[in-house]
Order: structure tokens, then sequence, then C-alpha cells
């Protein structure tokens, strides 16, 4: 049995948490395979809203085993307190999470390295979560990382001396306030902390599952658009966000590959800088930010929002061989008289319908509109009882996309789910 994958097709915060959680009943394993904290997955049930920075989604559910892969980065401080909140809430951790032996840790000087790089950005700032992604990966590819099976190593000292002052060196002539020393204790507290943890050669434990028919189920953060290779460069983040990164990242070949579902809003959002040309900076977007609670999971931070985007979607399918999609947050859009759709772009005085290289701020949309449905979508729970503009919506979107649409999420909570 091969592993399915779910995985974002915009710039991330699709609602991927939500629908993990949805069908984990599906699976037997949830796993992670890259990114870290800099993710924020949302879960809502029975009156519980959860935010997950490391955890895969799956954790809530019983019998699921939760694996956080060698393709992610760990930041032990803040993966304490994640498991800490879900102890709290009577969740079995120790015995639903394995950790990959693999996976590198973020170290506090990677989180000061994060911000140096922002601030000698200036203006052409990434927007970065700061929670030390860039600089984590750049010492995995660097080969100077620590990963999470050095932990029990005699040398675990030495070698993380050696990577701090490194980093120090670097961080020579940044002027701002940098209170090491309390970051490094809690730093070590929490190293002690994860050696509760089961940690595993993540790779033969997924292979042998596949041999065990057991179905397995690979939860992508940030979204295709945010990919290192065929995002929106430089803004973007420092890992493979698409289907390739869960072969590298947990170590699945790529004829494993099942079914990949493809997620996205019903429009468009955006976190940090860099191109987005289907944005509203106006009154539209500020009606959608407040009806969609556009607000980061992990930073708080305003989200910019827009309409939806099929020459990047499109791009997306693509690269990411999706073969079903979900569309979340309908509901934003039910009151909405006209409702567009971003069909081609203008760039250089040329109408192109392809995700370009030189997207930039001077790329400009062409909308194509179609009716609001004018009517409260959370309370309904059967596609019969879609109204039609909604139904003609999803249904010119699975024309253009040429992908059927098998989710439409209502609403936030895991009973505001529609599954065609
Ligand atoms: P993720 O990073 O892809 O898991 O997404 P986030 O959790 O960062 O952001 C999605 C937000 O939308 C969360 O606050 C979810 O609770 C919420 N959400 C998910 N699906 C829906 C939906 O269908 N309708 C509404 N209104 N909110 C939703
Ligand atoms: P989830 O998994 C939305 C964005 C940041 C910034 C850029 C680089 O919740 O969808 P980084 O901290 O990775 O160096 O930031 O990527 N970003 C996200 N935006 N959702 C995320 O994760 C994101 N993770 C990173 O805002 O623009
Ligand atoms: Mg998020």
């Amino acid at each position: 049995m091969g592993v399915d994958v779910l995985l974002g097709l915009q710039w991330g915060d699709e609602g991927k948490g939500k629908i993990v959680d949805v069908l984990t009943p599906q699976y037997n394993i949830i796993a992670r395979f890259q990114g870290g904290p800099n993710a924020g997955h949302t879960l809502e049930f029975e009156g519980i809203k959860h935010v997950l920075h490391t955890i895969p989604s799956g954790i809530f559910r019983d019998n699921v085993i939760n694996v956080i892969g060698n393709g992610v980065v760990i930041d032990p401080i803040i993966l304490q307190h994640e498991i800490e909140k879900l102890e709290e809430m009577n969740v079995d951790v120790v015995s639903k999470l394995l950790i990959s032996k693999k996976a590198h840790l973020i170290l506090p000087t990677h989180k000061l390295l994060d911000k140096a790089s922002e601030i000698s950005k200036g203006k052409e700032k990434i927007g970065s979560t700061l929670k030390g992604i860039g600089p984590t990966y750049m010492d995995k590819t660097g080969r100077n990382g620590l990963r999470v099976g050095d932990l029990n190593d005699s040398s675990f000292d030495v070698k993380y001396n050696r990577l701090r002052d490194k980093h120090l060196a670097l961080l020579k002539g940044f002027e701002f306030e940098k209170d090491l020393s309390e970051m490094e204790t809690t730093f070590m507290e929490s190293i002690q902390f994860l050696k509760r943890f089961k940690h595993i050669d993540s790779e033969h434990y997924i292979n042998n599952a596949m041999k065990e028919n057991k179905k397995i189920l690979a939860e992508g953060a940030q979204g295709t658009l945010l990919d290192i290779d065929f995002g929106t460069y430089p803004f973007v983040t420092s890992s493979n966000t698409i289907t390739a990164g869960t072969c590298t990242g947990l170590g699945v070949a790529p004829g494993k590959i099942a079914k990949v579902i493809g997620i996205f809003k019903a429009y468009c959002t955006r976190v940090g800088s860099g191109p987005f040309p289907s944005e509203e900076k106006n009154e539209t977007g500020e009606k959608i930010r407040k009806i969609g609670n556009e607000f980061g999971a992990t930073t708080g931070r305003e989200r910019r929002c827009g309409w939806i985007d099929l020459p990047a979607l499109k791009y997306a399918i693509m690269i990411n061989g999706v073969t079903e999609l979900a569309m979340m947050k309908s509901d934003v859009l039910d009151h909405f008289d006209e409702i567009k759709v971003c069909t081609h772009y203008i760039q250089n005085g040329n109408k192109i319908d392809y995700f370009p290289f030189e997207l930039d701020d001077t790329t400009k949309p062409v909308y194509h509109s179609v009716k609001g449905w004018n009517e409260d979508l959370p309370s309904i729970r059967s596609e019969e009882d879609f109204p039609n503009a909604l139904k003609e919506y999803i249904s010119y979107l699975e024309k253009e996309l040429e992908t059927p649409i098998t989710i439409v999420s209502v609403g936030p909570k895991r009973s505001e789910t529609i599954i065609r």
C-alpha cells in the first residue's frame, strides 16, 4: 500500500490541519515530512480550538501513530510546549508520537540568525516567522547540523558548542538584544524532555508499515507557492513543500505515492512579503480577512487576502500530481454578490495563462466573475443542499483545474465538512 499526501496549493494556511484531523480515522499513521514550527495547523472540535506547530494533526485521534519525519526541523522548546499542552488535555503523546533520528534541531542561535538575516535584508525582508527555519536548513545542507539522533551522543555538547560559536561569529555586528543564556538553558532542558520520546529510523518504520498494509497520510506544511524550488523565490520557505518533499522527508520511493489531496481556499491569502497578483488591498480584502479571521496561527500577523488564482493553482496541481482537491473556507464567501476568479495574468503587456518566472508586483490579474450565493453555508451537511451558485462555482473550478473537488469545507469545525 502506498502513502497518501495532503498538501497546500497556495501560500499556506489553507486548512491542512482541519482536513488531516477529519481524514485521520481512515489512517493508521500521520506523518509530517518538512517544515517546522513556522507551521500553525488549527483543529476545532468539541468546543476546543487547538494549534499544532510540529506535531502531526492526527494526534487527537485514538489508535493513530504520528511521525515527525527526517525532513522536519524541530525546535525542542516549541515541541516541549506543544506536548505539555496536549498532555494537559490528557492526550497520550508518549505512546502516539515517534520522532525521526534524522530530523534536524533548531538551535537558539538559528533563531537569532533568522532575525539577523531579516534585518540585513531591510525592505526586501522575507517576512519570516523567525522560528529559525532558514538557518537550520542552511546548516543541514551545509553539513553542520545537529540531529535528534545526536541527543544521546556523548559528543553532543561539543558539537553544540562548535555550531553555536560559529553562529555567534556570524552574529557579530548585529545590534539587537540576544538573551542567549536564558534561551540556552531552556533549550538544554527541552533536550532532556525530548529524551522521553521514541526516536526512530522513520524511513524503516514507514516502509515496514507500508509492507504491513498500514494506511499512511503525509501531512504537508506551508504551501506549494512557498516551495524553495517552485514558489515565489526568494519569498518562500526553505524546504520542499511539494509531493516530492514526501519522498525526501520520509524516505518514501516516488512510485509509492498514492493519492495526492491538494487543498486550497475558495479565495486566496498570503502572510509575509512577496508577489500576490490577485491580492485585494482594499475593502474587499478587509472583508475577507474579517469574515475569514485571516490572522496567522503562528505569528498572529494579518494575512493578505484576495481572489482565487487559477494559473497558480494549475501550476501547483501540475507540480504535485494532485489527484483530488479540497476546497476550504467556502463559507467565507457567503455574502458576496460577485466572486472573482483570476484566470490569466498581464505580464509585460502580454496576457498569459501560466505561472511565470517573472511573477512580481507588476503582474496584474485578469478576472472572470461568477455569481455569489448569498446564503449561509455552515449549517449545510449535504451537497444536495448547496445553493446553485456554489454548485456552479465548484463545477467551474473542477472544469478549469481538470481535477475533482472531493471535499468542501463550510466552517472550521470537524462537522462542517462535506465529502462528495
Ligand atoms: P493550515 O496551516 O493549513 O492548517 O491552516 P491554518 O490553521 O493556519 O488556517 C486555517 C484557518 O481557517 C484556521 O483558523 C481554521 O480553523 C480555519 N478553517 C478551516 N476550514 C475552515 C472553513 O471551512 N471555514 C472557516 N470559516 N474557517 C476554516
Ligand atoms: P502553514 O503550515 C503561511 C511564510 C512566512 C514567510 C515565508 C518564510 O501553517 O500553512 P519561514 O519562517 O519559513 O522562513 O518564512 O513563509 N510561512 C507561512 N505562511 N503558512 C505557513 O505554514 C507558513 N510557514 C512559513 O510568512 O512569508
Ligand atoms: Mg497555518
